[in-house]
């Protein structure tokens, strides 16, 4: 199984590895972000959505559950279900998971039955104050050829 690795020195280093991977998306994908509070998984999205020519700052949708931005192409749905915690609650959350965008799923254990089998995985991990581990895998084998031309860029 083919893994992407690298070490992100700063925000912006994080920003644009999500600018990068961004750049091979298409509506229907789904992006598993995990890692502890802190360790950039909304900072990754705000890059995301840089890269598509959003101007705003981006906020954890945390209070909101999730937030659409229909202003881009491809379309983002960014999910942050912390708050839903294994609750169970029916949100519809399943209407935009590989519907019409691209869906970034912060804290996705607490939606586990949600997710659907082909997604990618960004993992983060502080390693110091402005150093983050990233780790790109595809746990499942969809995303192969899409890994491969990470490497390959
Ligand atoms: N290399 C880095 N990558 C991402 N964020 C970083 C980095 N270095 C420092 N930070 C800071 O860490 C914090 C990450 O916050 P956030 O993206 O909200 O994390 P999370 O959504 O994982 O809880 C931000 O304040 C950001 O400026
Ligand atoms: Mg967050």
């Amino acid at each position: 199984m083919l893994k992407y690795k690298v070490i992100s020195k700063s925000e912006s280093g994080t920003k644009a590895l999500a600018a990068k991977i961004t750049g091979f998306l298409y509506p229907g994908d789904v992006v598993l972000l995990t890692g502890d509070l802190g360790a950039g998984k909304t900072t990754f999205v705000g890059g995301a959505l840089e890269s598509l020519g959003y101007k705003e700052h981006v906020i954890s949708p945390t209070f909101n559950i999730l937030k659409c931005y229909f202003d881009v192409k491809p379309n983002v749905f960014h999910i942050d279900a912390y708050r839903l915690e294994d609750q169970n609650i029916d949100i519809g959350l399943e209407e935009f998971i590989e519907g019409e965008g691209v869906t970034f799923i912060e804290w996705p254990k607490f939606i586990a039955p949600l997710i659907p089998p082909k997604h990618l995985e960004v993992s983060l991990k502080r390693i110091g104050d402005t150093e983050r581990e990233i780790t790109v895998t595809d746990p499942n084998g969809f995303y192969q050829d899409f890994l491969k031309s990470l490497e390959d860029k």
